[in-house]
């Protein structure tokens, strides 16, 4: 008999399951358990971001190579956290590992430019066919800079964005983030709630919110906020609920319904950019967006954001309109990292092998899904993948919310005690594939996943 995510006995096989895989999670851990307590006295919560905080515990790192990173217990696992989605070019790669080397030994920082910045800003105005490049820190500088200069271009103060979409922690985008009922308000009509406290309500007012794959939403909210609306900021596939791919002619209308109000479209490609297709969804979708954010893989593994644009909109950075301004933006080292990233490492060849890899893991969760029966689906496009916990297509936030979270978190702990790591958080995050990875490490997510889906269906 199929299993559905709502009945009790599946609910206590969850339960128990959980229990018994934490325990060997933890057994497995001492060293890292040693570090968690003294950690916690000079680290605020023992972390360097809440979101390394993993149940039971969380895992410390000590090295990483290739496709695998081991614990402080030496522990080996295939990395499919990827850092959140940013080490797509693997860990220590040879060609990154040149550039920083080189670049290093010859002074790391400036601020004043140096030639691979317009190397990088070229490469990435050839992949994403928007001419025009600047440089920070973070994904969260990246969409700041381009809500900023939605509002610079326009002369206008709100904007939207998607009911759960995250795109970093400044106060204009942590608004309806993760938030649950009954706050939200109804579905077609959600509410714009705070995500996390010193937000005012003042700045959390000018955020507009519509669901996901809901253009008629968006027409309308444009309509009630006549000529007000600076633009719209939005994950053309949505990666911050498992993945949620636009459906047919969703994201046309999009820039359609936003062109035709004098408003600028914004498309946050953090985790899409250069992971779904060298010129992420913006090209592969065939969608033009006034201005695209990257970070995450860019980078190599170092800190690195950009925001790219038409020549109009980035014509205000140009002349001034707009201060897009950071000591640290194209840092050298950054830079040496990205140019390496971009021109030696994600190359055509990668792309493809992503395709292939991407194919046994997704073909290999089917069969076990068929064959236990568990209420689940794959969802996977480019180097992202991800299990969603649900027999049927998620198209937006409050479908995703009713997803039961144990599965997940069940799922990340079969795969992390099997040698696999995976992002804690699991239902929210997705795998991430490199160019470092090959089939056995394909093999091994593919065979956790089925012991997992057995370990459901035979209680
Ligand atoms: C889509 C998206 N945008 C922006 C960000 C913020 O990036 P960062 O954590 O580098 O500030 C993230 C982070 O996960 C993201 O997923």
């Amino acid at each position: 008999m199929a299993l559905t995510a709502d009945d009790q006995t599946t609910q206590t096989c969850l339960d128990e399951l959980i229990t018994e895989q934490e325990r060997r999670f933890l057994q497995r851990q001492p060293a890292s358990a040693r570090m968690v307590e003294r950690a916690r006295r000079s680290l605020a919560g023992g972390v360097t971001s809440n979101w390394q905080i993993a149940r039971p515990q969380t895992v410390w790192i000590s090295h990483g190579a290739g496709s695998k990173i081991y614990d402080l217990d030496g522990k080996e696992y295939v990395d499919f956290h990827g850092g959140y989605g940013a080490m797509a070019v693997g860990h220590a790669h040879p060609a990154v590992v040149e550039a920083v080397s080189t670049r290093i030994g010859k002074g790391s920082h400036f601020a004043q430019p140096t030639e691979d910045a317009t190397l990088v800003a070229e490469e990435l105005a050839r992949r994403f066919g928007l001419p025009l490049w600047r440089f920070c820190n973070s994904g969260t500088e990246a969409t700041m800079d381009a809500v900023h200069l939605m509002r610079a271009a326009t002369g206008r103060t709100k904007i939207v964005k998607v009911e759960g979409a995250y795109h970093g922690h400044h106060d204009s985008v942590m608004v309806s983030v993760a938030d649950g009922y009954p706050e939200i308000g109804p579905a077609e009509r959600p509410e714009s709630v705070a995500s996390g406290s010193g937000l005012p309500d003042e700045i959390i007012d000018l955020t507009l919110v519509v669901p996901f794959n809901d253009a008629a939403a968006l027409e309308r909210t444009f309509d009630e906020h006549h000529g007000t609306i600076a633009g719209v900021i939005m994950e053309p596939v949505m990666m911050n609920a498992g993945i949620i791919p636009p459906q047919p002619d969703y994201l046309a209308k999009v820039e359609r319904i936003v062109h035709n109000n004098g408003a600028l479209l914004a498309f946050d490609e953090v985790k899409t950019g250069l992971t779904v297709a060298p010129g992420g969804v913006t090209v592969s979708m065939g969608v033009s967006p006034d201005i695209v954010t990257l970070a995450k893989s860019l980078g190599g593994g170092l800190p690195c954001g950009a925001i790219g644009g038409t020549a109009e909109i980035m014509g205000c950075i140009a002349d001034g309109r707009y201060e897009q301004v950071g000591t640290f933006n194209g840092n050298p080292l950054t830079m040496a990292s990205a140019l390496a990233t971009l021109t030696e490492v994600l190359t055509e060849d990668v792309y493809r092998r992503w395709d292939d890899l991407r194919s046994l893991m997704v073909e290999g969760c089917e069969g076990a899904i068929d064959q236990c029966d568990i209420p689940a689906h794959v969802v996977a496009i480019g180097a992202k993948g991800c299990v969603t916990f649900s027999p049927t297509p998620v198209t937006n936030y409050r479908e995703f919310l009713e997803i039961d979270d144990r599965f997940s978190h069940c799922h990340w702990l079969f795969q992390h005690n099997g040698g696999v790591f995976l992002p804690p958080w699991g239902k929210a995050e997705q795998w991430l594939l490199s160019a470092q990875h090959d089939d056995d490490d394909a093999g091994r997510f593919v065979s956790n996943f089925t012991e997992f889906a057995k370990a459901v269906s035979d209680r």
